[in-house]
């Protein structure tokens, strides 16, 4: 059979940085994230005995070298669950430029896990398909479930998987994605959770993100919109900390990153509140409230630098399209 899926993007405001097992992509800590509603990877598979081996194309282009070892990999664990060894021929697309810290690889693994299940025959329930795309990236498994969505680390392949805690009409913010260079970030994020724990700061972070993960839990069921941004900042700085200290140091920021960061903290002191977060690279998302977006997005576009600003919101996980 031939299926064709959409998986968002999901954007973490407590970050995943750090594997307890790094085979099994289990976290240092739990963590969560925003399903986006437009940004995201259509993927199409098909499993036939025509193919004697795997092709995959990404973006127009036949993978090659370390991103086809990986989707393969990926086939073999949907064929054992299986029981099946026909060859597949994948086809994905990302809406956006890919390795840019825009995490193409969540949106990637979440809907070559959900199509390829469900081409093979499997018809997996929402938490084996969330532990299955956690496999293929950790933050894939964010990818699965709608809206508000946490990954409790969980200590072994069965209890680590991620869930939705609202849906994506429980609280209506919007994401605005400022483009900043289309390069490819220095170091991929699979070698950079590698250094983590090189950080002299990894310790101090891990004995405090997950207080935090309460507290903002708490501000999520309050839509307390203050307490979620300065404790989103909070976290996507503290989670740049360990990356600028660990071995070797991971510095993805450009000048233009920031000049964002300050030019939205410069604006909330004139009472326009939005709050950034940044991934593994140079890009940054700004999160506000619908009131606010369009005159954000206005000034966003007119800081030096800025390629391209793209609107979104909060959306539902991976379906069939
Ligand atoms: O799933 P990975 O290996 O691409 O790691 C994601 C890492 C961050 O984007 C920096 C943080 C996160 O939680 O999404």
């Amino acid at each position: 059979m031939k299926i064709k899926v959409f998986a968002p993007t999901n954007l973490a405001f407590i970050k995943y940085w750090g594997k307890k097992d790094a085979k099994l992509r289990i976290p240092a800590n739990s963590n969560l994230s925003v399903c986006l509603d437009r940004l995201g990877t259509i993927t199409e598979i098909e499993f036939d005995k025509k193919f004697s081996e795997d092709s995959v194309e990404i973006d127009g282009k036949i993978s090659e070298g370390r991103e086809r070892d990986r989707v393969v990999k990926h086939l073999d664990r949907i064929r054992n669950l299986a029981k099946v060894e026909l060859k597949a021929k994948v086809v994905s697309k990302n809406n956006f430029p890919k390795s840019a810290g825009l995490s193409s690889s969540a949106s990637g693994f979440a809907a070559l896990s959900l199509s390829g299940s469900k081409a093979i025959g499997l018809n997996l329930p929402e938490k084996d398909l969330s532990r299955l795309a956690r496999i293929g990236s950790g933050s894939a498994c964010r990818s699965i479930s709608s809206g508000w969505v946490e990954w409790v680390k969980g200590d072994d392949d069965k209890n680590s998987y991620a869930y939705s805690i609202f849906d994506e009409k429980y609280w209506d913010l919007r994401v605005l994605v400022v483009i900043l260079s289309l390069k490819r970030k220095r170091v991929e994020t699979t070698d950079g959770h590698k250094v983590a724990r090189t950080s002299l700061f990894f310790k101090t972070r891990l004995e405090n993100v997950e207080k935090r993960l309460e507290k903002m839990k708490r501000s999520i069921e309050k839509k307390n919109f203050s307490e979620l941004g300065e404790l989103m900042e909070l976290e996507a700085l503290s989670m740049h900390a360990v990356m600028l200290t660990s071995k070797p140091n991971l510095v993805y920021w450009l000048p233009e990153t920031v000049r964002v960061i300050q030019a939205v903290q410069d604006w909330r002191k004139e009472r326009l509140e939005s709050y950034f977060t940044i991934n593994t690279g140079q890009n940054v998302f700004v999160v506000c409230k619908p009131k606010d977006e369009d005159e954000l997005m206005e000034k966003l576009e007119k800081i030096k630098g800025v390629i391209e600003v793209k609107k979104d919101r909060i959306g539902k996980g991976a379906r069939i399209i």
